[in-house]
């Protein structure tokens, strides 16, 4: 119990000093009104027959150090038959470490939540300079990118025409980084609405056969069920999803290597393998893969492009689906990569296209 008259007397007395922070802080709002006696306290101390005080410290952040933040005081004027004993004092003294305690928590209660909230603004600001930097990539790369493609057919000498080849398969892959990044922004400030139709995933699988068609040195087999298989969901994103792991099966294998991409109904839904004879990942390496930026040794040293953020996008798809997706793999030999995506109940307001 403080008052500012107390405070000064006990200032004195004891020789504490009490720094510009010091404060009066009135207990009676935290003991309840039959345990307090606010008219003898705090009022008019020259009644008092004793009077004592205990410091409070509470540990300064800033500086490590106690500082003296008040003074916790009983007193108990003349009228008293008896001054304070040793309970009372063992009592104020306990209380007085509880005070401090609790004080010490709330300001550091108060400091935590601050820190979110400026923590949480730069996340914000992050993102949003993010997916600027990444969008406004986009359209100069598109036109470098079709600009040295263009040129590539004009040209006669050999020399200049690998140069422009070299510029567009750069373009390329900075464009893909710009959008990878974009898309990654988006998923973490959950702006990332998914467009749910149901589609037949054949027929995704064969646009994306004969998109790949023209890819000349690979060996790409996919194997289809006869039977039309229905999903519910973004069919841009599951698309996505498959061409970034058949993409990946390419990256990570020797030229025209065997990938094998397999459509099989399960139970209640549908499960998609790519499977590669490339160069296979290390099983203490496989609770990282998709996490994001996440790139393995044998990807850097051989010096094969990419971002680390391509199944850190899958997973993040697929598991929006309500869908999973696991990798089975051997050094040396290759990998499969599967995913599992539910087959939905058909909603009335879905269409089909
Ligand atoms: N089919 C694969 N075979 C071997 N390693 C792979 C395969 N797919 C992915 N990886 C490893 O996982 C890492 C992460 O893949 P990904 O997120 O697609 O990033 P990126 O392909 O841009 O490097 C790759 O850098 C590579 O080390
Ligand atoms: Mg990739």
């Amino acid at each position: 119990v403080f008052s500012d008259k107390q405070n000064k007397k006990m200032d004195t007395m004891a020789e504490w000093s009490l720094d510009d922070q010091s404060r009066a802080i009135n207990l009676s709002k935290f003991i309840h009104e039959d345990n307090f006696q606010q008219e003898e306290l705090g009022q008019d101390i020259s009644n008092d027959a004793s009077l004592i005080s205990f410091p409070i410290f509470v540990k300064d952040r800033s500086s490590a150090q106690r500082k003296l933040l008040g003074t916790f005081c009983a007193s108990r004027d003349a009228k008293r038959n008896r001054p304070f004993t040793q309970v009372d004092l063992d009592l104020l003294h306990n209380l007085t470490s509880q005070v401090s305690i609790a004080i010490e928590n709330a300001e550091l209660y108060a400091k935590i939540i601050a820190a979110n909230e400026q923590l949480k603004e730069a996340i914000r600001l992050k993102d949003e300079l993010v997916s600027m930097v990444a969008h406004d990539f986009r359209s100069p790369l598109t036109s470098i990118q079709a600009f040295s493609e263009l040129l590539q057919d004009r040209v006669a000498d050999e020399g200049i025409k690998k140069y422009l080849a070299i510029i567009n398969r750069q373009s390329k892959h900075l464009a893909s980084l710009a959008a990878d990044t974009l898309t990654m922004s988006r998923l973490e400030s959950g702006n990332f609405p998914l467009d749910f139709k149901i589609f037949r995933m054949n027929e995704l699988v064969v646009s994306l056969m004969e998109a790949r068609s023209t890819d000349t040195n690979i060996d790409l087999k996919f194997e289809i069920p006869e039977e039309d298989i229905e999903i519910s969901g973004d069919s841009r994103r599951v698309y996505e999803v498959i061409d970034n792991l058949v993409g990946n099966a390419i990256k990570y294998s020797p030229d025209g290597a065997f990938i094998r991409v397999n459509i099989n109904k399960i139970n209640d839904g549908v499960q998609v393998s790519i499977a590669d004879k490339g160069m296979g990942i290390a099983s203490s390496d496989l609770p990282r893969l998709f996490q994001k930026f996440s790139r393995l040794d044998s990807a850097r040293q051989r010096q094969i492009a990419g971002t680390g953020l391509g199944l850190y996008i899958c997973r993040a798809f697929i598991e929006a689906h309500g869908g999973r997706i696991w990798v089975e793999s051997d050094v040396g030999k290759g990998s499969t990569f599967h995913f599992i995506l539910p087959v939905q109940k058909k909603l009335s307001n879905e269409k089909k296209h």
